[in-house]
């Protein structure tokens, strides 16, 4: 187990680059063995889901390697179509690899996808899409096995606009035979970056980021193709959040702004001021944040559920009463009782889907678990903002998405660190500014973290 130790109090300030999008790379690495091809993935983000991700490559034949923050993918003949169980079930995005291998070698076998445990996460619509495109698919209660004779277009209607089965149909539909039309499609910022890495790699697509993606099936693809992964629009607002709760003033370079505008009007409702520019946005924090009467989370563009338990942790110590409720996933609510064990005050409606909040002057420092991603997120920021210290237990959630959260904050003057399972501090790059401060003196760097990245021939 691991865990985040911070010792709040501390304002964050100075500039930090935002790296690639895990929702972004996640499809376009399983989009990767599509064809046989040599696959370069610029501004990769270097989090667990991604090494997940690798290893599902590499057991079905794929040779990968990172140099720098490139992911080079080089995909052979003949992949093999098994996915092994404990490589599936890490994590919830294993799915995607569904539609890459139906198309590929016409068959995949797939152990039911793990993930964080938010909602019950359901994969009909993905499963349905396939095969209306001419998949059959047998499940039994731990497994998928599919199989086609030959992937072909169709016209499919999403009941939900999930991210998801969006883009694994996406992917199937690249080399299918004739035309797919995806109606009620998801329109997130990375599904359109997936659109633009499956254009580089030569298909045919248009519409994406609308509701109706049409895609042109495609004998041949290109043997080479470079992408550059998108900014993390949920890293980003992660930090500038941390930066609000902090009374702090930050800059983040390498973002797109427009992708923030979900939720960058909350943080000006809670009295920050935002400046945007090109590629960058930089945040004042005021004295104290407000509340904001309610937040709702939906499809985009609306509010992302991605942001919520982060937003609730903020209005925590907002001044005055917020409401807050989750649409998407039926149990994101789990950051709610770790808030209150600091001192949040926040009640949950008897359906567990709308958190009110009577914003407090501080929180305390506290022992609290991350359930799972953002939940996770959630606590740091809380921690930073807590009086005292604070313990973060199962770290290695939020290392799922957050590539180097602990020595980024570090760098933005905080105080944080990540302990293994020993005690020990975990060095993830980045200075240890807390070296002396009493927090960090049971802590001895112990060099690169367990889920090491030297497996890597960086
Ligand atoms: C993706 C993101 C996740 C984000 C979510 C919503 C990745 C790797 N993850 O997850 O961070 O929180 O979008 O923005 O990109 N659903 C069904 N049947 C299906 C598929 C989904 O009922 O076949 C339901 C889910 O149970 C959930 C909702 O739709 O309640 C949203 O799921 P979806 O949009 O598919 O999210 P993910 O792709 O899992």
């Amino acid at each position: 187990m691991r865990q985040y130790k911070i010792l709040g109090g501390q304002r964050l300030s100075g500039e930090i680059a935002i790296g690639g999008a895990k929702n972004a790379v996640l499809p376009i690495i399983a989009a990767a063995c599509l064809n046989q091809s040599e696959v370069y993935i610029h501004n990769c983000p270097r989090i667990s889901d991604v090494l997940d991700s690798v290893e599902i490559l590499e057991c079905i034949g794929c040779s990968v390697e990172f140099l720098g923050n490139t992911l080079k993918i080089s995909s052979s003949a003949g992949l093999k179509y098994d996915v092994p169980d404990e490589c599936a079930t890490k994590m919830r995005s294993s799915i995607l690899f569904l539609g890459a291998l139906l198309s590929r070698e016409k068959r995949a076998n797939l152990a039911l996808p793990g993930g964080c445990s938010i909602g019950e996460r359901a994969i009909d619509l993905h499963l349905h899409g396939l095969e209306l495109m001419g998949a059959k698919i047998t499940r039994t209660e731990e497994k998928l096995f599919c199989e086609t004779e030959g992937l072909r277009g169709a016209k499919i209607n999403l009941a939900f606009a999930s991210v998801g089965a969006t883009e694994n149909l996406m992917i199937a539909a690249v080399k299918a035979r004739g035309e797919t039309i995806i109606e009620n499609a998801a329109r997130e910022p990375e599904i359109v970056d997936l659109a633009r890495f499956l254009k580089t790699l030569g298909a045919n697509i248009r519409g994406a980021g609308t509701k109706t993606i049409v895609i042109k099936g495609v004998d041949r693809l290109n043997s080479h193709a470079s992408h550059e992964t998108m900014p993390d629009r949920i890293v980003a607002g992660t930090y500038l959040l941390a930066a609000a709760m902090t009374g702090g003033e930050i800059t983040l370079a390498n973002v797109r702004p427009f992708d923030l505008a979900p939720f960058a009007s909350y943080l000006t409702e809670m009295g920050c001021k935002l400046y945007p520019d090109d590629n960058c946005v930089s945040l004042a924090a005021p004295k104290r944040l407000l509340a904001v009467p309610r937040i709702t989370t939906k499809v985009h563009p609306g509010f992302p559920t991605d942001m919520q338990a982060q937003f609730v942790a903020a209005l925590s110590i907002a001044d005055g009463q917020s409401e807050v409720t989750e649409t998407i996933f039926e149990e994101r609510y789990k950051h709610v009782q770790e808030l209150r064990k600091m001192g949040a005050d926040i009640r949950l409606t008897a359906d567990k889907k709308t958190f009110i909040t009577k914003g407090v002057e501080r929180l305390h420092g506290a022992t609290v678990t991350a359930h799972d991603l953002r939940c996770g997120a959630a606590l740091v920021l809380a921690g930073l903002a807590a009086e005292g210290e604070t313990l973060v237990k199962d770290a290695q959630y939020v290392e799922r998405g957050y590539a180097s959260l602990e020595s980024d904050l570090r760098s933005l003057g905080t105080e944080i660190c990540l302990v293994g399972a020993g005690g020990e501090a975990v060095f993830g790059g980045g200075a240890l500014v807390g070296g002396a401060s009493p927090l960090f003196s049971d802590c001895s760097l112990v060099g690169m973290s367990p889920r090491s990245l030297d497996s890597f021939r960086v």
